[in-house]
């Protein structure tokens, strides 16, 4: 189904355009892609910046630079690290925004022409005048949205990825960009893997990153085993009726081997084993996400009323995903819905309801859980 979008957001192409063209392919940059874009209410300004990137539930990181003399450091900060020379040339970087600023999460979802299950987090650097992380390149997908400010972006598709040594960021050795930009507010850069970049303020500026994940073969396939580790359920016990004398006894004999090979063959997946893995997989909350669920919850009936009137909005922390009939949220897979499947469905791509109008007493009763759970909220 299409879904509607700012028309402007990709400079007039339709999403399956940008796909086919773009997506993983070239970098697109896009003149007044949200215009008047300056940014949130809830992080306007340095000193918004400066609050959260001081807050221990936060992740953020503060890069310097004197000369070819780079510095990193992580937070939580104190507001005293922020008084820098009048010369220093600093950014300070907060992830997932989405989760900790009003509208972050409406304004990450903006891009919902990519899949929810390739979405990271939404970020946003803050720099004074020549501020920035230096030339780099990264392993995900980027939108990078100009907010408040100006900052000039240098981008090239080099084969030479060679970092310079002893340094404790990643910065390219030899950079050759082959374009030069400068974005204004409301200005969108779209970047793919690999693309070596460089962004610097231009005067003082701040930039917001709607981030992507691809996780590496490994990541994956370890993760998987976790998840095989604790469903896998196999009979039988290693036995050895037929036992032959060895002339080594401490030799591991060619027949326990040859038994041990055929149990483990018995380790099997299939489709649904690996649909259940990435639901569960894709909807993990990450390590410092807490949910907060309500003091005093509102009983299921009380909870229908209020949403009944107002509807309900997902917490900007959950993951809601399905695939089929199968819905997972925040790690776990959930109770088949049976017959409020779609609305269901319309509440993880939208993000909410507007009303509970025609649901089943068991759809509203799950609601219920997963508002007392802090999962979501009338709105
Ligand atoms: C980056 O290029 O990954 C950092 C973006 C920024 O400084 O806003
Ligand atoms: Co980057």
């Amino acid at each position: 189904m299409a879904r509607t979008m700012n028309p402007t957001l990709l400079g007039g192409l339709t999403p399956q355009q940008f796909l086919d063209e773009y997506w993983q392919k070239k970098p697109l940059l896009v003149r007044q892609a949200v215009p008047g874009f300056t940014g949130l209410e809830a992080l306007h300004d340095r000193h918004a910046m400066i609050d959260l990137a001081c807050r221990d539930d936060v992740e953020s990181r503060f890069v310097a630079r004197a000369g070819d003399a780079w510095t990193i450091r992580r937070g939580p900060f104190a507001a005293r690290d922020f008084k820098q020379r009048r010369d220093a040339k600093w950014t300070v970087l907060v992830q997932g925004v989405n989760l900790h600023a009003a509208g972050g999460d409406q304004l990450m979802r903006q891009f919902d022409f990519i899949p929810y299950a390739r979405l990271d987090d939404l970020m946003v650097s803050y720099a004074v005048d020549g501020g920035g992380v230096g030339p780099h390149f990264d392993n995900y997908d980027v939108f990078l949205l100009q907010g408040v400010g100006q900052r000039r972006w240098r981008i090239g598709a080099q084969r030479d990825k060679a970092l310079i040594d002893g340094i404790p960021l990643k910065i390219l050795r030899d950079f050759k960009p082959s374009r030069d930009w400068l974005l204004n507010p409301g200005d969108l850069l779209y970047l793919p893997p690999q693309w070596a970049h460089d962004g610097t303020g231009v005067g003082e500026c701040m930039t917001w990153s709607i981030g992507f994940r691809t996780a590496p073969t490994q990541e994956i396939a370890e993760q998987f085993l976790f998840h095989l580790q604790d469903t896998l359920q196999l009979g039988g016990r290693y036995a050895d009726p037929g036992l032959r004398q060895q002339k080594h006894p401490a030799e591991i004999g060619a027949a326990m081997i040859d038994q041990v090979e055929a149990m483990l063959a018995k380790v099997r997946w299939n489709r649904a084993i690996v649909r259940e893995f990435l639901g569960r997989y894709l909807t993990e909350p990450k390590s410092h996400v807490y949910f907060s669920p309500p003091d005093e919850p509102l009983s299921a009936a009380r909870f229908a009323a209020a949403c009944g009137k107002r509807g309900l909005r997902l917490d900007p922390r959950t993951q809601l995903l399905f695939s089929g009939n199968a819905f997972f949220i925040n790690g776990e897979p959930s109770p088949a819905p049976g017959a409020d499947r779609k609305a269901l469905q319309k509440l993880a791509d939208n993000r909410q309801l507007e009303n509970l109008d025609a649901l089943t007493v068991a759809t509203v009763d799950l609601l219920h859980c997963w508002y007392c759970d802090g999962f979501l909220a009338p709105r």
